[in-house]
């Protein structure tokens, strides 16, 4: 736990000296592009190149490479539990001491996988739910809505050690459906949501199909305004005031105050091993297989890339822009409470 918030100040004395810091404190891995749902506002499970994924081995090796200076290792997808050796994963790297988590649309989370995944010792899940009954299975394009909420019943019964959150994409189809959504939510006693405007950056749009009729406008700030309010009081609430003020502001086309860190803070590692500042510039600045990470996080061409994120207004994503809240004094002030919670949350998975 110590380790941790060492590794925290030492991060955060390299950003305010204008210095390179050692090495990422999150890292994103998408470990496959396979996936089981159709999503309207997601692009994923259309790829048909699935040939060249990391291997198990390759993974350990970023894991080792990582483990030194990271603090979270994050898994993603695709639909991550495709792979079936998501547990063996897991289990290296909590043994290498990184505080790891996995984000899954909730479908394969049957009673012997949420099982074998506790006993490999996951402690954060993040589970997608993007409304009630109907939304959800509408804009997830296949009916699994039901499942998701009896397989979250099942970890919170069974495996109380396994921290349940929920993502909410927030688009215009289910805007209207949110606080009904969050008082079903109710029954499940979740103590973390996390919400996140729907965006169109790679690879959730590498397809260029129109999503236009799910994308916010300028139109609609006011009415995302009033459900920001009812948010800022829900303690359930975990994405930051600094994160929905900034998406506001950006929607209305305002200078951004908030920015996002994608690069100086975290990395993304696609599934066959582009490393990225940030998966939605899409140029890669490296590749895993044949360059270390360090070498890459330490390059020219990861400099010019973390130049490239401090002008980006191309989403406003919370994987990438949230974390970057907790080296805003201004947005630290604002809302001790919520940073409190996020690094507790953190080291308890320690
Ligand atoms: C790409 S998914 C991969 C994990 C898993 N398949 C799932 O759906 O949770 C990771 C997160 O991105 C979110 N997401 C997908 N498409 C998005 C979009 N266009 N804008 C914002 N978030 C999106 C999903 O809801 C999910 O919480
Ligand atoms: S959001 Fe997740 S479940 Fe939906 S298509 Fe994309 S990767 Fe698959
Ligand atoms: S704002 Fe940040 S996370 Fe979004 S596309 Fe740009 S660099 Fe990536």
């Amino acid at each position: 736990m110590l380790e941790y918030l060492r590794r925290y100040a030492s991060h955060f004395m390299h950003l305010n000296l204008h210095r390179t810091p050692r090495g990422p404190l999150i890292v994103y891995l998408e470990l496959t592009k396979r996936c089981n749902l159709m999503c309207k506002f997601c692009d994923i499970w259309r790829w048909d190149d699935h040939q060249d994924e990391l291997s198990t081995e390759e993974v350990f090796s970023l894991i080792d490479q990582v483990k030194d200076t990271a603090i979270v290792f994050h898994i993603f997808g695709g639909e991550s539990l495709l792979r079936k050796d998501m547990e063996e994963i897991v289990k290296y790297a909590n043994q290498a001491g990184l505080s790891t988590g996995i984000t899954t649309n909730g479908t394969l989370l049957t009673p012997k996988r949420s099982q074998s995944l506790a006993h490999a010792g996951l402690k954060h899940i993040r589970i997608s739910l993007d409304g009630t009954q109907q939304i959800h299975d509408n804009l997830r394009g296949k009916k699994c809505h039901t499942t998701i909420m009896n397989n979250i019943a099942h970890i919170q019964q069974h495996h109380p050690t396994m921290q349940v959150g929920i993502n909410y994409m927030l688009n215009k189809k289910n805007l209207q459906n949110t606080q009904e959504f969050l008082t079903e939510l109710n029954r499940l006693e979740i103590a973390d949501i996390k919400i996140t405007p729907m965006h169109t950056i790679y690879p959730f749009n590498y397809t260029g199909q129109d999503k236009s009729a799910l994308l916010f406008h300028k139109d609609d700030i006011p009415q995302l305004q009033k459900l920001f309010l009812a948010l800022y009081a829900d303690r359930r609430i975990k994405t930051s005031k600094y994160f929905l003020e900034g998406f506001l502001q950006r929607l209305a086309g305002q200078r951004k105050e908030h920015i996002c860190r994608a690069g100086d803070i975290e990395i993304d590692i696609d599934c066959t091993g582009n490393m990225y500042t940030c998966y939605g510039l899409q140029h890669p600045v490296g590749n895993i297989r044949t360059t270390s990470v360090k070498d890459i996080w330490q390059s020219r061409r990861m400099n010019r890339a973390r130049k490239k994120v401090s002008n980006c207004t191309a989403c406003w994503d919370d994987c990438h822009v949230d974390p970057a809240a907790v080296f805003s004094a201004k947005a630290v002030l604002s809302e001790p409470q919520k940073y409190i919670h996020e690094i507790r949350s953190v080291l308890k998975r320690s």
